[in-house]
């Protein structure tokens, strides 16, 4: 019998989680706890459309391994694009031993499937269990099909601009702008103009999170980036509407951090600085971004 993994969103309780297993029941699921996390139930059918559902995983096996290179050799049997894994702190190995050592062996497939592979120590023996994760192959399969629904983000989007931060110094700032490269697909800049604080906490936060970090490029200035782009300047002193926003070449829009706004310098090699409203108030720089991708978005 297949066995589908449920891995239970953060926001479900013990007592929810309670109600999830009896709710299943009824559906006639067959549904039993997982002794490997109190997060997790096991269940007979793939389900669908939950929200509390973090992930599904269709498990493949389970097994107690001697040494690495035996779950590299199991591994080697999945057509695979991508491997997470899930591995406890007592287990002699981590991810990046397990995907530099099948990297040496193999290579990733782009049409392959996100091998889910979860560690533990138990009486001295590592127990292993290998799935294929079931959201990522339908999410693919939907998008894939689906060009045009209204879940296409702004990134995909023929003419959609991409976004800079310049030198966000805050952890705040600097998630807000991953968050966007992350959800609207969008490329988004990060200029540190080599300040230490910026430099500091960007490094602090990729290492702490685990973000589409393809799509995010940390280059030192506007000088590095200006030729390739329209580059249009977000400021409480601009003197262009956003109604004059028009996108009809490949633009930047680039944003000031929170302690000082934009660059005079960055300014001047803008071909315009728009401010969005006629408060003196400033927004934060996330604010304006999300605003102004919601007027593109809206237009188009
Ligand atoms: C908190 S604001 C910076 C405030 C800074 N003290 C200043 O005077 O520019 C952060 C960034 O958000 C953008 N921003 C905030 N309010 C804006 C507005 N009304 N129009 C255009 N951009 C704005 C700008 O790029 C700004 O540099």
């Amino acid at each position: 019998m297949t066995e589908y993994l449920l891995n239970l969103a953060r926001f479900v309780s013990y007592n929810e989680k309670k109600d999830i297993f009896k709710e299943l029941k009824n559906k006639d699921f067959k549904v039993s706890n997982d002794s490997w996390s109190y997060r997790r139930l096991i269940i007979d059918k793939p389900i669908k459309g939950k929200t509390y559902v973090a992930s599904l995983i269709e498990l493949k096996e389970s097994f107690s391994q001697d040494n690495l290179n035996q779950t590299i050799k199991r591994l080697s049997k999945y057509k695979i694009k991508e491997i997470k894994a899930k591995i406890d702190r007592n287990v002699p190995f981590h991810e990046k031993a397990v995907v530099d050592r099948y990297l040496k062996k193999e290579k990733f497939n782009p049409n392959g499937e996100v091998i889910y592979l979860e560690a533990k120590k138990e009486n001295e023996k590592v127990l292993v269990r290998i799935g294929v994760y079931l959201e990522e192959r339908e999410n693919n399969t939907s998008q894939n099909k689906n060009n045009s629904s209204q879940n296409k983000v702004a990134g995909e989007k023929n003419n959609f601009p991409d976004l800079a931060i310049e030198s966000p110094y805050t952890l705040g700032e600097i998630g807000d702008f991953l968050r966007f490269s992350k959800t609207f697909k969008v490329k988004v800049y990060i200029l540190t103009l080599n300040d230490k604080d910026s430099l500091e906490n960007i490094q602090k936060f990729l290492k702490e999170n685990n973000f589409d970090k393809g799509k995010v490029t940390i280059v030192k200035d506007i000088d590095v980036i200006k030729n390739n782009y329209e580059v249009i300047g977000f400021s409480m002193w601009g003197k262009d509407s956003l109604e004059s926003l028009k996108i009809n070449k490949k633009t930047l829009l680039i944003f000031g951090n929170e302690r000082r706004g934009l660059l005079k310098s960055t300014m001047d090699k803008c071909s315009k600085v728009i401010k969005i409203g006629s408060s003196s108030e400033a927004l934060r720089a996330c604010q304006a971004a999300s605003f102004t991708l919601g007027y593109l978005f809206s237009k188009k």
